[in-house]
């Protein structure tokens, strides 16, 4: 069984933040059948995780003191300030990723979302790793507004920003994500009174909840940290204010990306009455890194809803929506190249890619996609959680007739042969060294 160790620790000190993104790269290597091991310090990484190894000394003491026993796992992730070159050689032969902050040269893979392009790195907003829970957003009935500045909001700006939104009379209920503690050094429950469609103060929730909150919100003033990803992966118009020195990375990624920052909550409520756009960031940065690290992934689709599908050419924003259906582990399967797909590579083959493509959506969920390239071969692809609804037989009815077209076909692929003879196509030639079959579907 592959194997996965992961290093880093959480306290009060330093935040949850590592823990939380090691804990969702974490969740999709199990999914995938890996084993999983953790080696922590700090007391809020000690309480999270039951079964780590702890490692002697505090957060403070050298990251890879103790962790030699890495070294045996097919990846040792590191995510942790002061790792050095020579502590990363030292985990070899276990490949190595680290994190954009404090990343290393010595790593294997980088994980470096607000980095330029680099080799080893894994850049962009689509590699920002969040909690499972948010690349699944339901689909409710959005109303409200969130105000979100997280638990360090020493200088008071979730009561200020209340107090703006009461002024200038916003339309809409605002949902609190604050602390116990700022609740009452605010006077928060004061503050949320006096606005004019009412609101809620929330706190201590786990991010189900959180996910749940924000599927309900239309748009939001929040922080410059990771629940300004989250919210901008649950589909929220947000406004994000930059708090601390650490936060203008992500802010400089949020602005390039056309959306709003703002310098404090005053100036965030008047740009949220402007706020249109946003960024490309769907929550599934945790499979994506994995896929880049060869662990076989199936990203969740978004819930299907009871309506028919219908048939459209393909849209530069269904990029995302096709890498996860064509790196699906029950794809990758079947196809000639069987590794999971790295998003930087299905990047380059997006801008790149010949021939005709169509999806088929399901209440403008992308749940299947197929594609006829220039000569003729035809490629298809069906969500896992989309199949035998006649998604792929749609598609190919569209693609093929009045042409020659060509399938290459494993010959234990039973639900393709099945598909593409129900659609008309005839054995063209008998399977090669590596048991692909090709059919053909000739005009009539
Ligand atoms: C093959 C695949 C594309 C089928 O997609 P789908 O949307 O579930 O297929 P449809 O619902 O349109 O099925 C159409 C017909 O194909 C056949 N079929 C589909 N899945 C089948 C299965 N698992 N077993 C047997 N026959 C199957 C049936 O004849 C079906 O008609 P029916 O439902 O009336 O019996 C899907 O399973 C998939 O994405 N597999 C992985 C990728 C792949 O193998 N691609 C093909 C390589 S080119």
């Amino acid at each position: 069984m592959p194997s996965l160790a992961l290093r880093c620790d959480a306290d009060g000190g330093i935040g949850l933040g590592h823990l939380m993104r090691c804990q969702a790269l974490a969740v999709v290597a199990a999914e995938a059948g890996w084993s999983v091991r953790w080696l922590v310090r700090g007391q809020a990484a000690i309480a999270a995780l039951p079964d780590a190894t702890v490692l002697a000394g505090t957060v403070s003491d050298p990251p890879l003191a103790g962790a030699a026993s890495m070294s045996t796992a097919d990846w040792a992730v590191v995510d942790h300030y002061g790792a050095d070159d020579a502590g990363l050689r030292s985990l070899a032969p276990a490949r190595t990723l680290t994190f954009d902050d404090h990343q290393r040269r010595a790593a294997s893979l980088r994980v470096a979302p607000w980095d330029a392009p680099a080799a080893g790195s894994l850049t962009g907003a689509a590699h920002i790793i969040l909690r499972p829970a948010f690349a699944k957003p339901a689909v409710t009935h959005r109303t409200g507004t969130i105000v979100a500045f997280g638990g360090a909001d020493s200088e008071g700006w979730t009561a200020l920003c209340l107090a703006e939104l009461a002024r200038i009379r916003h339309p809409r209920p605002v949902a609190v994500l604050t602390t116990a503690a700022a609740r009452q050094a605010q006077d928060l429950d004061r503050a949320v009174a006096a606005l004019p469609a009412g609101g809620s103060l929330h706190y201590g929730l786990d991010a189900a909840a959180v996910a749940a909150l924000f599927a309900g919100a239309v748009d939001a003033v929040c922080a410059c940290s990771t629940v300004a990803v989250e919210l901008q992966a649950s589909g929220v118009r947000i406004v994000a204010v930059p708090r601390v020195d650490n936060q203008e990375p992500l802010a400089g990624l949020l602005v390039r990306g056309g959306v709003p920052v703002a310098r404090n909550p005053i100036a965030a409520v008047a740009a949220l009455v402007q706020a249109t756009r946003h960024p490309h960031i769907d929550g599934l940065g945790a499979w994506r890194v994995a896929a880049a690290m060869g662990i076989t992934v199936t990203p969740p689709l978004p819930p299907l809803v009871d309506a028919p599908a219908t048939v459209e050419p393909v849209s530069d924003a269904d990029s995302g929506a096709i890498w996860a259906i064509n790196t699906a582990a029950d794809v990758r399967r079947w196809s000639v190249r069987q590794t999971p797909i790295p998003w930087h590579d299905h990047e380059r083959w997006w801008t790149t890619r010949s021939g005709e493509m169509m999806v088929a959506r399901i209440g403008g969920i992308v749940a299947a996609c197929a594609r006829r390239d220039a000569d003729g071969w035809m490629n298809v692809a069906v969500h896992p959680s989309a199949r035998r609804r006649g998604l792929a037989a749609l598609l190919l009815r569209r693609l093929t007739p009045g042409r020659r077209c060509l399938a290459l076909i494993h010959r234990d692929n039973q639900a393709s042969l099945g598909l593409f003879s129900a659609c008309g196509y005839a054995p063209y030639r008998s399977a090669d060294a590596n048991g692909f079959t090709t059919l053909i579907a000739e005009p009539s």
